[in-house]
């Protein structure tokens, strides 16, 4: 694919999704689809890594996930716990900076204990960084914000007039990470499912039909692609290309 290699997205966000449809189709339980699709998280972070990606953030487990059945729950807090066991050296000799977005008072333990591995013993790679949110929801996320900031002006430690966009982002999970430019999702639904909200204020937007076990690195191109044939504005004026 001919791509502008000025022209990268710097942030680009992936919602996951069809790993149960993909599994249906493949006549294998549900599962499997999400063995699959955390598989090809490494797969698609390496593609955006040699892209020249500088950060791509990863929806993998929402604050509405929970509704699911059980089973399905407990085998999305498990089964990154025995990846990452198996894959721990591997993970961190990527270069990439792992990072996590998300609450951290729902998620179990055990779960915890290998997020926190992953985010300490990467934190000086200068690679790929690889944003992982997990029970993530905007509206916690922005939830969160607002207490944060409502007990610092309780405490006298900030006034009103503070308050200002940057100081709203400085207190949200993706602080520090460049502006969000493209997000994609997966697996033909259209819509945002309470991801990044805030951060989504201009970014382009890019829906495939294809499900997410099955997007690769070409299927990433296309969608860079797509991507810079589109006339960024900002509510500015642009000549079109
Ligand atoms: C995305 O795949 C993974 C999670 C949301 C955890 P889904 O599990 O939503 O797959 P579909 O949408 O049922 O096919
Ligand atoms: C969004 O997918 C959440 C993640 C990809 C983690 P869902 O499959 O949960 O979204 P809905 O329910 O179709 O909106
Ligand atoms: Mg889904």
């Amino acid at each position: 694919m001919d791509l502008d290699m000025n022209n990268i997205p710097q942030h680009v966000a992936i919602i996951l999704d069809g790993n149960g449809r993909w599994a249906k189709e493949h006549g294998k339980p549900r599962f499997i689809g999400h063995r699959e699709g955390a598989k090809n998280i490494a797969t698609v972070a390496k593609a955006a890594s040699e892209l020249g990606i500088k950060a791509l953030s990863i929806y993998c487990f929402s604050t509405e996930n929970w509704k699911r059945p059980e089973a399905e729950v407990n085998y999305l807090m498990t089964m990154p716990v025995r990846y990452y066991k198996k894959y721990r050296q591997k993970i961190i000799d990527s270069g990439y900076q792992i990072r996590f977005s998300g609450r951290r008072n729902v998620v179990p333990k055990s779960l915890l204990n290998v997020m926190d591995d992953a985010m300490l013993s990467t934190k000086d790679n200068k690679g790929l960084i690889l944003n992982i949110c997990f029970d993530y929801g905007s509206y916690e996320e922005i939830t969160t914000a607002f207490k944060k900031i409502a007990t610092d002006i309780k405490n006298n430690i900030i006034d009103i007039s503070d308050i200002t966009p940057e100081l709203i982002e400085s207190n949200l999970y993706t602080k520090g990470l460049p502006k969000l430019d493209l997000l994609i999702r997966t697996s033909g639904e259209q819509r945002i499912s309470n991801f990044l909200l805030w951060q989504l204020a201009y970014a382009e937007l890019y829906f495939t039909d294809t499900s997410w076990p099955d997007f690769h690195k070409e299927e990433l191109e296309k969608a860079i692609y797509d991507f810079q044939h589109r006339n960024r504005r900002f509510g500015g004026l642009k000549e079109a290309k």
